[in-house]
């Protein structure tokens, strides 16, 4: 196995939302990988916590705004190599039920989560189906799939993001362009300060999930280095969603030991991770957003 499977040297990365949280710990795990990370978010004072931390550069954007992603994209994509990694992770919750929603709770999850990586998806896949390359890395959510009362609307949003990503990576596929979304369980964040600062909620987040315990920021950088990499192996991954019902992260998580190909079936592929870890339990940092049935 090659030992440099996902080094990222001479690569331009744009991590938006990079001021906090899973961007952070993206950007910081990116940077360790040897990209030049450039730290978007609408708080630029974050943002340059974070480009200090990963000796990047810090630049305010605005997802709900398609031309300051547009801007700060083309800036980008104009240095020397181009544009090689887009990840965007900006994203909102108003927990309440559908009842009591108004349109302007409605408005603002949608113009963030929705609108916002539409905006991300057009901007990156137009600059990369150009040069010919390039990997755009989206964050949804377990919510995709799995719902609870008051969480319909932020629910709605992931499951959309789901669907855009499959349509733009077959879209632009053959332009060698990978999208993928990243879809993962409770992860301890400002996004979920609200769970956690309720102790039973906290707890019976983190007793639904195989590990007994909620997932943090750094265990989410694993898998956006495995997206962002360009291995052979992994340059054929594109148009996934990360989470532990789908068959893909049995042929990722085997893929990335080096077990078999991810073009393999999903018996075959269940069957050597079954063999070698047991059966429901996945490998690596995928494991906890994986196994997790909440946020
Ligand atoms: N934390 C979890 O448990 C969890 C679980 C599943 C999915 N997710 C998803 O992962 C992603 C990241 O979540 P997080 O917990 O790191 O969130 P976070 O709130 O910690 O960080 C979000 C960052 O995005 C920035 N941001 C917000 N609006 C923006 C905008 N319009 N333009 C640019 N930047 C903006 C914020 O300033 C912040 O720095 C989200 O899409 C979220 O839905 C999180």
């Amino acid at each position: 196995m090659p030992s440099d499977l996902f080094r990222l040297d001479n690569r331009n990365a744009v991590v938006i939302g990079a001021g906090s949280g899973i961007g952070r710990a993206a950007a910081e795990g990116l940077a360790a990988q040897g990209a030049k990370v450039y730290c978007g978010d609408v708080n630029l004072a974050t943002a340059t916590e974070t480009a200090r931390a990963c000796s990047g550069e810090a630049r305010q954007v605005d997802i709900t705004n398609g031309q300051s992603v547009h801007t700060l994209l083309r800036e980008v994509a104009g240095k020397p190599g181009g544009l090689h990694v887009v990840v965007s992770t900006p994203g909102v919750n108003v927990r309440k039920p559908i009842l009591n929603y108004t349109a302007e709770e409605f408005d603002k999850v949608i113009s963030v989560n929705l609108k916002g990586t539409l905006h991300v998806l057009r901007e990156a896949g137009a600059i990369m189906a150009g040069q010919g390359f390039g990997s755009i890395i989206v964050f949804s959510s377990i919510r995709s799939v799995t719902v609870e009362p008051g969480q319909g609307v932020y629910a709605a949003t992931k499951a959309g993001i789901v669907q855009m990503v499959r349509t733009l990576a077959a879209e632009l596929g053959p332009a060698g362009v990978r999208v993928n979304a990243i879809a993962p369980g409770i992860v301890e964040t400002p996004l979920t300060q609200q769970i956690k600062s309720h102790p039973e909620w906290y707890q019976a987040y983190a007793a639904k999930t195989v590990l007994g315990r909620w997932a943090r920021p750094e265990e989410i950088a694993g898998p956006v280095a495995f997206l962002a990499s360009d291995d052979h192996r992994r340059s054929f991954v594109r148009g996934w969603r990360m989470d532990r019902r789908r068959r893909e992260i049995l042929a990722a998580a085997v893929s990335r030991l080096g077990l078999c190909q991810v073009g393999q079936s999903f018996r075959q592929n269940q069957r050597t991770v079954r063999n070698r870890f047991g059966r429901g339990v996945l490998v690596g940092p995928m494991a906890h957003a994986a196994a997790t049935g909440n946020e």
